[in-house]
């Protein structure tokens, strides 16, 4: 319990260090004087805090779990420390040879310090970690698997015993050639076979086997992780290839998506604010029942919902009119596409595109040409084939295409002739817009 106060304590023998050495620079710069008797009781009273301070570390010692060598070190280098103290308390009236003891006692200070904080924080608790605790990458299909997917998660479960500090087994997991040359018992790795990779192997195990890795009680390595590191060395654990180039499945496709970045979020709002969409048309749109709202909070940007609404004359000439506002349009269940795919391919500043459960063909394609700026692209329910999706070719802001139950047979084949683009064609549901009410 008294142990416990320690980290607070602490920080009693720094304060009042450092104030008795500022009193004494002040006097040696003649800035004030103060009285011998004053100074000496300064000096005590540091002395004994830092004796509490040693106390009621001794105590938390004894009941925590804490890195043995650290330990020592911290405890040795704080009975220096005190030793110091009394070094100074003892030589006060010294003026001259006093700077030795300030010196050592400030050094000795910084190396407690920070040995303390190694025991409470782990070794690398100076270094700046990244706000983001929670992984994502950027690009699923695009992403250098080891990099951005397989080494993190070794980071994040691994290093603390198996990295720089500590090489638990002899194995360090910190670096391609460390994987390679493995631990005590040889390679920790062996490409294309996750079977023979002690790795993999150690991590299979049932938690309950004492060489289950990592050990019991430290936050171990979920089934998502595990999925993806077997696909990795089933792959040949290669270091630089990228993920479309080690053919993700289905499974393995879902949980590179998950740890993506969420695309619709990001495609929200373009850069540029734009003026306001005319009212006329805003009217136009709402009186036939089509949705429509700003597309974020103080935007003028607008995503539209027709709500399986098929547009006529009217309703196109409004969305036309509002071609530089409209950057989500959920047109899923719409019958009569091709008037509304002339007008659609004028959105230049379209994001996100639902054309789910229409009629939309190959034929109309072409019409999407234009959207330069278009990330999110649902086809699912189409009659869309491979022939349509070459239209696509120079869109380069697209990052998703659902295609799942649409003409598209040759997933692979699109995969490849759309680098960058994560084709979904999985039967679950998909991210809507809000106000969706006909989706899937
Ligand atoms: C809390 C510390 C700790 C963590 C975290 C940890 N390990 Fe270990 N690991 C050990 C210890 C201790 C040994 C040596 C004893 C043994 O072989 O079981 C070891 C041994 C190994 C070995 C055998 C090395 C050899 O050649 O003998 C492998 C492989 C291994 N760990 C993989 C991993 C992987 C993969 C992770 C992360 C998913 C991991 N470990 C996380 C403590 C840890």
């Amino acid at each position: 319990m008294i142990g416990k106060l320690h980290p607070l304590l602490v920080h009693l023998p720094i304060g009042f260090f450092f104030l008795a050495l500022l009193i004494r620079v002040l006097i040696a710069l003649k800035k004030i004087s103060v009285s011998e008797s004053f100074f000496k009781w300064v000096l005590l009273s540091t002395f004994v805090v830092s004796l509490l301070s040693m106390g009621t570390g001794w105590l938390l010692s004894g009941a925590g779990e804490y890195d043995a060598e650290t330990l020592i070190r911290h405890q040795w280098s704080a009975v220096v420390f005190s030793a110091t103290l009394l070094l100074l308390y003892f030589t006060r009236n010294k003026a001259r040879v006093q700077a030795i003891p300030w010196g050592m006692a400030l050094v000795v200070l910084t190396f407690t310090g920070h040995y303390g904080g190694t025991l409470t924080h782990g070794a690398d608790f100076l270094q700046v970690k990244h706000p983001d605790q929670q992984h994502t990458i950027e690009n699923a299909q695009e992403a250098v698997v080891y990099e951005e997917i397989i080494r993190p998660i070794l980071e994040k479960k691994c290093y603390s015993c198996h990295g720089s500090g500590k090489q638990k087994g002899k194995l360090r997991l910190d670096l391609p050639e460390f994987l390679l040359k493995g631990g005590a018992d040889g390679p920790a790795l062996e490409a294309f076979h996750p079977d023979k990779s002690l790795l993999m192997v150690r991590m299979l195990l049932p938690d309950s086997d004492e060489d289950h890795m990592p050990p019991k009680g430290k936050p171990q390595v979920t089934e998502e992780e595990k999925a993806l590191i077997e696909w990795w060395i089933t792959g040949g654990a290669d270091f630089r290839k990228k993920s479309r180039e080690l053919a993700p499945d289905e499974k393995i496709q879902k949980i590179l998506r998950s740890l993506e970045a969420p695309v619709e979020a990001e495609a929200v709002l373009p850069e540029k604010e734009v003026k306001p969409g005319a009212a006329a048309d805003l009217e136009v749109l709402k009186k036939a029942g089509v949705l429509v709202n700003p597309a974020g909070l103080n935007t003028n940007y607008l995503e539209v919902n027709l709500r399986g609404i098929s547009p006529g004359k009217d309703e196109l000439k409004a969305l036309e009119g509002l071609k530089e506002q409209v950057i989500r349009l959920n047109a899923a269940s719409v019958q009569q596409v091709e008037e509304l795919a002339e007008v659609m391919g004028k959105l230049q500043n379209l994001r996100v595109l639902h054309l789910q459960r229409t009629p939309w063909s190959d034929r109309e394609m072409a019409g999407l040409k234009g959207l330069s700026h278009l990330r999110v692209l649902n086809l699912s329910f189409t009659r869309v084939t491979e022939k349509g999706l070459k239209e696509l070719d120079g869109l380069k802001e697209l990052r998703r295409l659902y295609v799942y139950s649409s003409g598209v047979k040759d997933r692979a084949g699109v995969m490849s002739a759309l680098p960058g683009v994560l084709i979904d064609t999985g039967g679950y549901r998909l991210n809507t817009l809000p106000g969706d009410s006909l989706d899937l």
